[in-house]
């Protein structure tokens, strides 16, 4: 794992969408993992940025994202795929049909996940898969447990996640319990991570993710058996490392 220090947030954005653009422009094909929450808004709004002032062109490039609520559409606005079309998508020059989330309102968990995987498949592996950290560890939905995953699945999420996440929720009781996920196989088999972390609330999980013990108690652990994976992170995410 390659740690690349940041002094803030800023500084973090800007870096993890340097290296964003830079795949962009070296594979303007490229296939891009994409990831929601807070820790990536700053580097799309760096991004659209670069786009608008032509340093950068999405029109041939396809996403990924990581996972979506079960239960919610596209167009609700809690849903990833409204996050990821009002945060980046509706601002840069790439083509819609090459955006892909998880179909959450679709119920049929077995469905929906199969046909997220059998794209995947099809789209071959990613060139690079963009990770948050959540706070318990979690990569995607992939929540602390007692294996890894592989597959696209459907989660119960932790109570720290439908904690952390009802913030952007009226309340509590709002937040889906369940989503619809990449598995940790999906997101190992990208060619290259980069983990975006900023805030001292993530340094223990930064911390474990790259001198724990691999175990899916932390599962961003894995990562440490990635060929070509990157931390892009700020000093307070960096603090106990
Ligand atoms: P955050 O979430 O960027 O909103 O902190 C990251 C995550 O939970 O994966």
């Amino acid at each position: 794992m390659r740690i690349i220090r940041c002094k803030d947030y800023a500084d973090m954005s800007r870096k993890t969408a340097n290296i964003i653009s830079a795949q962009v422009i070296l594979k303007p094909n490229c296939k891009l993992g994409l990831a929601t929450g807070t820790t990536p808004i700053g580097a799309y709004e760096q991004l659209i940025k670069w786009y608008e002032k032509g340093d950068v062109d999405f029109s041939e490039v396809s996403t990924y994202n990581l996972d979506e609520y079960l239960g919610l559409g596209g167009d609700h606005p809690q849903s990833y795929r409204y996050f990821m079309n009002d945060t980046f998508f509706d601002h840069i020059n790439i083509d819609k049909t090459r955006t892909h989330v998880p179909d959450g309102s679709n119920l049929d968990a077995e469905a929906a996940c199969a046909a997220y995987d059998e794209l995947m498949a099809a789209a071959g592996p990613l060139d690079l898969q963009l990770l948050g950290i959540g706070r318990n560890g979690h990569v995607g939905f992939n929540e602390p447990g007692e294996s890894f995953s592989k597959g696209t699945h459907c989660v119960e999420l932790a109570q720290s996640t439908i904690e952390a996440n009802s913030r952007l929720f009226d309340s509590i009781d709002d937040v889906p319990r369940k989503a619809y996920s990449m598995g940790v196989q999906n997101i190992m088999s990208a060619k290259t991570i980069l983990v975006a972390a900023s805030g001292a609330d993530k340094a223990q999980a930064v911390h474990d993710m790259i001198y724990g013990p691999v175990s899916p108690r932390c599962t961003a652990s894995i990562l440490q058996l990635h060929a070509d994976c990157f931390v892009v992170a700020d000093e307070a995410a960096l603090s106990l490392c």
